[in-house]
C-alpha cells in the first residue's frame, strides 16, 4: 500500500489484513506507528527508501498516494501482480487507463486505475461483519464538537493528522 498512513489507507490495510494477505505500507515515519496498529506487517520510510527500486516485488500494490508513474511502479510488481492507483490527478489517472493495460500486457502483470462501482450488499455485508467483529475499525485522530469544525478542518488540512477527524453535532 502506497500512501498506507493517510484517511483512506488504514482502512484498506485492514481489508487486506482481514483476506489474510501480508501487508506492506509505505508513508513517511510519522504514519508507521498507526500503520502498525493497523495492522501492517512491514512498514517503509518513502522518504529514504524508493520502494520501486529496492528490488523488493508485490503481488498486489494498491497507490494511494499516486505519486510516482505506471512505469515507475511496475518495477514493484512480481510476475502476475497487479497494481492499482487510487488517482488524485486526471493526468495520472489518463495515464494509468490508457499505459496501464500496455506494460501490464508487455511485463505479465495487470496495471490500472481504480474504477468506481455502486454498492454491491455482499460487499457491505462483508463489511458490516467486519466492523461487527472489530476487524476493521476507523483510526480517529481527534474528534471535535460542532461548534469547532472549522479548527477541525484546519488541523486536517495542517496534515497533522494520524486518521480521520471527527465532529460531533
Ligand atoms: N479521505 C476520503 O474519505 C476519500 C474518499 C474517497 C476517495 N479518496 C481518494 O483517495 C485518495 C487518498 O485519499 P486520502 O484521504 O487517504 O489521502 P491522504 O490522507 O492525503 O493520504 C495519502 C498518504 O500518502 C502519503 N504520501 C505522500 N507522499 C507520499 C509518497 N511519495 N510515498 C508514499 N506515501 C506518500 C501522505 O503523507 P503526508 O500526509 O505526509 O502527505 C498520506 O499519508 C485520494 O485520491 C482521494 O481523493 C479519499
Amino acid at each position: 500500500m502506497n500512501g498506507a498512513g493517510g484517511c483512506v489507507g488504514p482502512f484498506a490495510v485492514q481489508l487486506a489484513k482481514a483476506s489474510g494477505a501480508h501487508v506492506t505500507g509505505v508513508d513517511h515515519p510519522g504514519k508507521h506507528a498507526l500503520l502498525r496498529a493497523a495492522g501492517a506487517d512491514d512498514v517503509v520510510d518513502h522518504t529514504r527508501e524508493d520502494v520501486t527500486r529496492s528490488g523488493r516485488t508485490f503481488d498486489v500494490v494498491l497507490d494511494i498516494a499516486d505519486t510516482r508513474s505506471v512505469l515507475a511502479m511496475r518495477r514493484c510488481l512480481a510476475p502476475g501482480g497487479r497494481y492499482v492507483l487510487v488517482a488524485r490527478r486526471i493526468g495520472s489517472f489518463v495515464e494509468t487507463a490508457l499505459l496501464g493495460p500496455v506494460v501490464g500486457r508487455a511485463t505479465g502483470t495487470r496495471m490500472g486505475t481504480f474504477a468506481w462501482r455502486s454498492n454491491d450488499r455482499r460487499d457491505l455485508d462483508e463489511l458490516g461483519e467486519l466492523l461487527v467483529s472489530g476487524a476493521l475499525r476507523p483510526v480517529v485522530d481527534s474528534t471535535w464538537p460542532l461548534a469547532r469544525a472549522a479548527d477541525a478542518v484546519r488541523h486536517l488540512a495542517s496534515g497533522r493528522a494520524r486518521g480521520k477527524v471527527v465532529v460531533t453535532p
